[in-house]
């Protein structure tokens, strides 16, 4: 699939799956993000109609195709939400800024995943409350190494997706302090809640 269609097929790729589990995790998990939201790669905007709980969000989203899409789901739902052209590497924000961030399938995209996790501990406040549904590498030798072995044709297909990231390793080692965590899907799928402790919490 070219590279350029990936924001306009999205939604239909996604959508069986969204209907038979993501939307239920998506629900439970965002229910979670309240205040000032930061959203990280926040696509065709799949997450906007969960926020019940946010005072105003803000997303950040690296393609202007995605964003432009996800402009409609924006219009259609009550919490304020903007979202601007940014990258999760260099994200334009003071510190301590969100009381929650948001991270969902993203995570195996961006290019930087470690630079990115540690402007997200930046920009959350301390203590702030960080949110991820990302998928892993699992640790099973055959499904890992099938996930090893699908990723260079996968990543050209689906807008740069490695399917062999360990990404919930790489939050554990970014400092988050993981405070529940469930796996789905032969445990390729985990939701993570966790907290930007910054250091000074037991002090
Ligand atoms: C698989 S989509 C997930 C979209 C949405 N978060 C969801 O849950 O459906 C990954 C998104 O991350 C965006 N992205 C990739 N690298 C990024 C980066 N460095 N900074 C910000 N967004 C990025 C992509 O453009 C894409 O919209």
């Amino acid at each position: 699939m070219a590279l350029n269609r990936f924001p306009k097929v999205y939604d239909s790729l996604m959508k069986p799956m969204e209907k038979l589990k993501f939307g239920n995790i998506r629900r439970n998990l965002l229910e979670k993000a309240e205040g000032h939201v930061l959203e990280i790669g926040s696509g065709t905007g799949v997450n906007f109609s969960y926020y019940d709980q946010a005072d105003q969000v803000m997303a950040i989203e690296a393609d202007p195709m995605m964003r432009e899409k996800s402009m409609e789901k924006a219009k259609k739902v009550n919490v304020p939400i903007e979202v601007i052209i940014a990258d999760g590497e260099r994200l334009p924000f003071a510190d301590d800024q969100f009381d929650t961030v948001v991270a969902t399938l993203v995570f195996c995209t961006i290019a930087d995943p470690d630079r990115a996790l540690q402007e997200v501990r930046r920009v959350c406040k301390r203590n702030g409350r960080v949110l991820f549904f990302e998928h892993v590498r699992v640790d099973r030798s055959l499904l890992g190494r099938i996930q090893d072995l699908a990723t260079p044709v996968w990543k050209r297909l689906f807008d740069g997706c490695h399917l062999n990231r360990h990404t919930l390793q790489r939050v554990q080692q970014a400092g988050f302090n993981i405070t529940k965590i469930e796996k789905h899907f032969m445990n390729i799928f985990y939701v993570a809640e966790t907290r930007n402790h910054k250091g000074r919490e037991f002090t």
